[in-house]
Parts: C-alpha cells; sequence; structure tokens
C-alpha cells in the first residue's frame, strides 16, 4: 500500500505531526509550500484569513508526487478561521484523486477544527474518509498530539489490513 501525507504548514505545526504521521505510516511526505503565502509576522492572521474568507487560490509550487498512484491520502492543514487553507484545498481541486482512502489531521490554536473537516470532506467526494482528527497547538501539546496522530494512523493501517484481508 502506498501512502502519501500532504501538508501545509505557516508555523510548523502541521509540519511536525505530518513528519511524525509520515513516519509512522511508511508514507511518502508532501510539503505544499504556496508562492503567496501570509508573511510570517502579526499581519499573517489579516492576510491569511482574508485569503480564506475570499477564496483566494493558492500558487503551489510544483511537486513530483502524483495523488493517483497511491492507495492512500492523509491531508494536514492549519485551520484557518474555522476553515481548511487555500493550500490544501488547491491540492485537492487541482489535483483530483478518487477511490483512495483518506486521513485528514487539522491543527489549531484550540478553536473547533468541525468545520474545517466538513469543508475538506465537501471536497473529497468518491474517496472513503477514514478517519479524521482535531489536534489543538501540536508544538506546544506534543504528546497529546502524537498520540491523537497514533490513533489516526492506526485507523489507517486496520482499515487497509482489513480490505486486503476481505479479498
Ligand atoms: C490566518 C490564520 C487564521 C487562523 N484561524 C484560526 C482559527 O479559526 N481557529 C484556531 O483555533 N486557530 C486559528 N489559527 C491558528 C492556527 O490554526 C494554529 O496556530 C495552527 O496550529 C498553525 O499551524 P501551522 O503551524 O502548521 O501553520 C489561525 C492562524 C492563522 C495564521
Amino acid at each position: 500500500m502506498k501512502i502519501l501525507v500532504v501538508y501545509y504548514s505557516l508555523d510548523g505545526n502541521s509540519r511536525f505531526a505530518a513528519e511524525y504521521a509520515a513516519g509512522k505510516l511508511g508514507a511518502d511526505l508532501l510539503e505544499l509550500k504556496p508562492e503567496n503565502e501570509p508573511p510570517r509576522n502579526a499581519l499573517k492572521f489579516l492576510v491569511g484569513g482574508k485569503s480564506v474568507i475570499f477564496g483566494e487560490k493558492a500558487r503551489l509550487n510544483r511537486f513530483k508526487e502524483n495523488p493517483a498512484e497511491y492507495d492512500c491520502i492523509v491531508l494536514g492543514s492549519p485551520v484557518w478561521a474555522g476553515r481548511v487553507t487555500p493550500a490544501i484545498r488547491e491540492f485537492v481541486l487541482e489535483h483530483p484523486f478518487e477511490g483512495k482512502k483518506v486521513g485528514i489531521f487539522a491543527c489549531s490554536a484550540g478553536g473547533d477544527a468541525e468545520q474545517m473537516i466538513a469543508n475538506l470532506r465537501g471536497l473529497l467526494g468518491g474517496n472513503e474518509v477514514v478517519s479524521t482528527v482535531s489536534l489543538k497547538n501540536p508544538l506546544k501539546q506534543k504528546e497529546e498530539c502524537l498520540a491523537r496522530l497514533d490513533e489516526l494512523c492506526e485507523a489507517l493501517i486496520n482499515n487497509m489490513k482489513s480490505d486486503e484481508e476481505a479479498l
């Protein structure tokens, strides 16, 4: 089973989570690096929030990974203004895939990630969303975050195993 972990991270929390999940799953790791991301200072809330609210497109970096070649895709994103980041949204819209097992992790500063996860689910028709987790301040609450990621990874592994056994 080939697994790809795709993530966007402005401040490192989602990167920390993505690297851990990729290691645990033996997955390839793809970091999205949009050319037009917010500055890493206090203006990020304004610039990033506006980009989400106005549905601005992220100009994604080039990458070699082809989602179609994977059995399972894990998507990781910070929560911005309660929603999914332009980078992950753009990835899903511009590189559509179907028939995949999908895991989602959302990183927030303590806010609710349900709306973001629901947004993302809505863009993933034709795939099986196996498990989703919401992580609060991963870099500050590492242990709790890693335990939740373990749950996500185990759910994905068990789901893929039971499919294999059914064959
Ligand atoms: C533009 C912007 C909007 C944000 N909106 C929210 C929000 O609605 N709820 C929340 O809990 N955290 C919000 N945050 C905080 C981030 O989701 C949180 O710090 C996350 O862990 C950052 O992930 P990263 O380090 O991978 O970029 C926002 C951060 C930014 C930059």
